[in-house]
């Protein structure tokens, strides 16, 4: 949700500005722009639109200097305007600033600085800072602050905070000070790079990586004061504090499309790897079970541990249902899955011996974070099961585990879902070997996992099917998918992808839960997507099936090679690698994301850049 990228040192910061928002885009692709201090002033390029288009007008019209922001914008308040997008001017032009976040109490703040004289030229949240921090630089020189010491600007951001009320990640600079860069967090990540002469800020390591492998990830309510020579970090209330820093992660820097047409596909296809990744090192063979680095529990705790609770938005919900079934069938321990946006307002009674598990690919998402911050506060054991190492849900957690799946770029999560699964079944495989599960059962199943890249390669090899069928129903404007047990939330999980990128209609649901709705839907063009690979239920989905087909419903089956129940009943199939039922999810998510993706490209929809949508969401 929105990119914030910042530089102060001795290179052309215009560069770096734009290169850097090139890798930020997928937090926000409404619009973009950059603002550098160019011999005394500050000039600012901004437009709607891509980062190309800004680029485009950096180059008809360049700004040059060694101190700058930029911003790739996801829209909150305002539309998607050239007038709307930051950075942002406050007063007269003597501060200049990008945001990303949401100021919950700008409209009285607004007024305040109308009062005060204050033009508004945005219909953004944004501006207020912008001029707040213009109204509190006057009020600080008014109380004999000098105007030309930067001690009198930094405090003036300090008031200014203080009267904020919401998320931000804040890059601010002066007209009058050349050589300062303030970064300033609550809520929206921001960290900051540190080079030989120079300094960096940006919302994710991304944009730093070729430049510096050090980095300081801010906390919330943390200012970094940053000169070509100097870091300062202080708190709201403890004042100036040791930055920690840390190495950024280097497996971040691999955001190369290779010979993709897409992320997206290039994720797909990733999935035989970064499953493998997700189980590296994490067997133990003699004791026929899992073992994680993380999870900072000791046995003794876990084998207390009688309820979890997994929070998570989106994909990463879907995923966690995936867990549910999981862990309650390995482990035995009842589980629940909570939306994290609900979780954080609800207080459910939760036993002592709860574990909070925040599910995530980002590490940022706004209501996962809230909700896991809601559980920790009160006294629950929170871990994450988490890609972005170093996000801020990653570094609030009291433990975790990894999925090492690499930098996911399309905005339409794929590869995070499978490995979180993967996760899921691996810490199933963990608590149960500690309860009820026995000695070869977690043998078969480390057996079983073992052989899943392998498959999820001949899984991929659906490819040219699923195009096939894509251009069979790609004009179709309603889907239903359906699936039962362990592939239910693969139904929802491929009603989603189809949604978000082809902007298409489509309900997930439990197949068997039809008649009492959704069936009401079918007719000749309302395809349905059966999720049907065999196992105990496989007769109960043909009867689903027989009754779509008896109201002339098209049948898109995704089915195990050699299955030929399904032969005459669906009008096209997609065949999958028989796999154990538990195992399913994993394989029968491949054809379904390849459709949506499929389906997305024959309607010449952005695949990678959804309208509407953004990779982190960092707004409640
Ligand atoms: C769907 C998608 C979203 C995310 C959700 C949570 O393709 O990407 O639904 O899954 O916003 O994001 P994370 O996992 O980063 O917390």
């Amino acid at each position: 949700m929105c990119g914030i990228v910042g530089y102060v040192g001795y290179r052309e910061a215009t560069d770096l500005l734009l290169e850097g928002l090139f890798r930020l885009e997928y937090r926000g692709y409404d619009s973009a722009g950059v603002a550098v201090l160019n011999g005394g002033e500050i000039s600012v390029r901004k437009k709607a639109g891509r980062v190309h288009e800004l680029a485009k007008l950096v180059d008809a019209n360049p700004v040059h200097g060694c101190l700058g922001i930029g911003h790739t914008r996801w829209a909150t308040h305002g539309e998607t305007t050239d007038i709307n997008s930051h950075p942002h001017v406050g007063g007269n032009g003597e501060v200049v600033l990008v945001h990303n976040g949401v100021i919950e109490n700008y409209t009285s703040l607004r007024t305040f600085l109308q009062e005060h004289g204050f033009v508004f030229r945005t219909a953004t949240d944004s501006e207020v800072i912008a001029h707040l921090i213009s109204y509190h630089f006057t009020e600080q020189t008014e109380q004999g602050g000098d105007p030309k010491n930067s001690a009198t600007a930094i405090k003036a951001v300090e008031a200014t905070l203080k009267r904020l009320k919401g998320t931000y990640g804040l890059g601010i600079i002066f007209q009058e000070f050349p050589k300062m860069l303030i970064g300033a967090r609550a809520g929206s990540p921001l960290v900051v790079g540190i080079g030989q002469g120079e300094y960096f800020l940006a919302s994710d390591a991304s944009p730093l990586v070729g430049y510096t492998e050090e980095v300081v990830y801010l906390s919330d309510h943390e200012m970094a004061i940053l000169s070509p020579d100097s870091f300062e970090l202080l708190h709201r209330d403890s004042g100036a504090l040791s930055p920690s820093i840390q190495t950024i992660d280097q497996v971040a820097a691999d955001v190369d499309l290779g010979d993709f047409e897409h992320y997206m596909l290039k994720e797909i296809f990733e999935q035989p790897q970064t499953i493998e990744n997700a189980m590296r090192g994490r067997f133990d063979e003699d004791e026929a079970t899992a073992k994680f680095g993380g999870l900072n529990l000791d046995p003794q705790q876990l084998r207390r541990i009688d309820r979890v609770v997994l929070t998570a938005c989106g994909t990463s919900w879907h995923a966690g249902l995936v867990g549910e079934y999981l862990l309650e069938e390995f482990a035995r321990i009842p589980t629940e899955v909570e939306y994290a946006s609900e979780l954080r307002y609800r207080n459910p009674p939760l036993t002592d011996n709860t574990m909070v598990f925040a599910i995530t690919q980002s590490g940022e998402t706004a209501d996962t974070l809230a909700a896991m911050r809601e559980c920790k506060r009160k006294g629950h054991p929170t871990l994450a099961i988490c890609n972005v190492v170093g996000s801020t849900i990653a570094r609030e957690a009291d433990g975790g585990i990894y999925l090492h799946a690499g930098p996911e770029i399309g905005v339409a999560s794929t590869k995070a879902f499978t490995s979180q699964v993967t996760v899921l079944t691996l810490l199933a495989l963990y608590l149960g070997r500690m309860r009820h599960l026995s000695y070869p059962a977690g043998q078969r199943l480390i057996h079983q996992l073992k052989s899943m890249p392998e498959i999820i390669r001949k899984s991929l090899d659906c490819f040219e099917t699923v195009k096939n069928v894509a251009q069979k129903y790609s004009e179709f404007s309603n889907f239903l998918y359906l699936g039962r047990l362990h592939n239910f939330p693969v139904a929802l999980e491929g009603a989603l992808k189809l949604k978000e990128i082809s902007y298409i209609h489509a309900e997930g649901y439990p197949a068997a839960e039809m008649k009492h709705g959704p069936i009401a839907l079918v007719d000749e063009v309302t395809p349905s997507v059966f999720v049907i690979p065999r196992g105990g239920i496989h007769p109960k989905v043909i009867s689903n099936m027989e009754e779509v087909k008896a109201r002339r419903g098209p049948v898109i089956a995704i089915a195990c090679e050699g299955d030929t129940k399904v032969d005459n009943l669906a009008d096209d199939i997609i065949r999958v690698p028989d796999v154990e039922e538990y195992l399913q999810p994993l394989v029968t998510a491949i054809p379904l994301q390849l459709l949506a993706y499929q389906i997305a490209v024959v309607r010449g929809c952005n695949v990678d850049r959804p309208r509407n949508l953004a990779k982190s969401v960092t707004v409640e």
